[in-house]
């Protein structure tokens, strides 16, 4: 479908078969850029082609890199070198990307040519700050519109300085920023953030033979270095799986096998939660692709019930509350999150947009600032609106209904997962696209 439209949701049995779900998004965004300013040609494979991976592909295309693809995942990039990007004749379009354009506001304060980041109204809305405000300390020429908002403008400078941040937020997005402006500055350049997060651009950046040291909650990286060519194979996306696996989890009968799932221990979270909930999941064939833990997840239904989830938690499962919120609504008990405030600054304000949408479907809610209790027990029947939130509408298009729901505005679903509602129907969800109504 190429206009709006909405998922109709029936009510469903158990949940079986074998499938892969497509690339993961932060790392395909990740080898896209690396390979883009790396020395020689990099293959990709795996790569997720959703519309956020394809935007970075596109920016890359209009700063003068060759790329070949994406072909079923793959593709050929013909690497510029540190300093051999040249200006884009236009503004880069980021789309609904946050990734995108945090990552690149890094990139392009150690560039020498100017460039202006506009996204879609979603992107258009998130908070650009906390980004741009240590690259400035840096000695970055960025500003952004006057809320902090998109869009960001990056003027060529006169050098980056190292810095030694402390980040007030939790964000593997402004780490990454900090860290690939940190490639293009004099020093060392540090990060401490104040709860782990997803260390995919580490991991990556080793790939590409520039390593980065940790110690505790600061991640440093040395200035001047050059990018070496690799091979990068992107394991499937944790975050498009949890859908399936939070849905499987609480029904008894399922038996689903997922295979070449990413299992970063920086994105296992949802895993974590669910398997306190009492979810069973089991992991085969631990391997690694690159420098990226993978495996294959079984997950066997049972019989859900609420938690507290530990706040530890949150940015090890940052995108996957609306599963998870889902599953909840379904379990027995109450599910209470906290220490979750990111949430409200995603592509929608989660918390709100979860919390209205359950509140549609008759499940009772209790709103805080960072996080929600939700009062585990039947999901009825309704309509719910994703907000243009493509992980809203694949939490409630998956969750288990007692009687049809209709999720408006699902078009961003090919954000990350196309594909999503065939591969849920060959699993046995019974879920239908149709035009929007409205
Ligand atoms: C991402 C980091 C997270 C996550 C986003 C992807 C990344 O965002 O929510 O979907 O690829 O670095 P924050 O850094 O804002 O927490």
């Amino acid at each position: 479908m190429t206009g709006p439209f909405d998922f109709i949701a029936r009510p469903s049995g158990p949940l079986r078969g074998e499938v892969r779900v497509p690339g993961d998004k932060s790392i395909s965004h990740r080898g896209v850029m690396l390979a883009a300013i790396a020395d020689g040609h990099t293959r990709v494979t795996g790569l997720l082609e959703g519309e956020d991976v394809l935007a970075t592909l596109e920016a890359f295309r209009a700063m003068g890199v060759r790329i070949e693809g994406p072909r079923g995942g793959e593709v050929s990039i013909h690497g510029v070198g540190r300093d051999g990007l040249r200006a884009p004749a236009a503004d880069i379009d980021l789309g609904n990307s946050g990734t995108a354009m945090r990552l690149l506001a890094g990139l392009l304060s150690g560039q020498d040519f100017d460039c202006t980041l506009v996204g879609d109204d979603s992107l258009q809305r998130r908070p650009m700050r906390r980004i741009t405000e240590p690259l400035s300390q840096m000695g970055a020429r960025i500003e952004t519109a006057s809320g902090g908002t998109p869009p960001i403008r990056v003027r060529a400078g006169d050098g980056l300085a190292s810095i030694d941040y402390k980040s007030p937020v939790a964000s593997a997005q402004v780490k990454s920023g900090i860290l690939l402006a940190g490639l293009y500055a004099n020093g060392r350049t540090c990060v401490t953030e104040p709860s782990p997060t997803r260390d995919h651009t580490e991991r990556m950046l080793g790939a590409f033979g520039v390593e980065t040291v940790r110690d505790g909650r600061r991640t440093c990286i040395e200035g001047g270095e050059r990018l070496a060519a690799t091979e990068i194979e992107v394991p499937g996306d944790i975050s498009s799986a949890a859908f399936l696996l939070a849905a499987a989890a609480g029904r008894p009968g399922s038996d689903l096998l997922i295979r070449g799932v990413g299992v970063n221990p920086t994105r296992i979270g949802v895993l974590t939660i669910l398997e306190r909930m009492g979810a069973d999941i089991e992991w085969f064939d631990r391997r690694t692709a690159g420098r990226e833990p993978v495996a294959d997840l079984r997950v066997r239904g049972a019989v859900l019930h609420g938690i507290d989830v530990d706040p530890a938690l949150v940015p090890l499962a940052i995108d996957e509350f609306p599963a998870i919120f889902a599953a909840a609504a379904a379990a027995r008990g109450v599910t209470r999150v906290t220490g979750a405030a990111e949430l409200r600054v995603k592509e929608s304000d989660r918390i709100a947009a979860s919390a209205e949408a359950l509140r549609a479907l008759g499940v009772s809610v209790r709103v805080a600032d960072d996080g929600m209790e939700v009062e585990g027990g039947v999901i009825s029947g309704g309509a719910v609106d994703s907000e243009g939130d493509h992980r809203i509408a694949m939490a409630f298009a998956s969750s288990a209904v007692t009687a049809p729901v209709r999720i408006r505005n699902c078009r961003n679903v090919a954000t990350s997962f196309p594909g999503f509602e065939m591969l849920a129907r060959s699993v046995g969800f019974d879920i239908e696209a149709v035009d929007a109504d409205h």
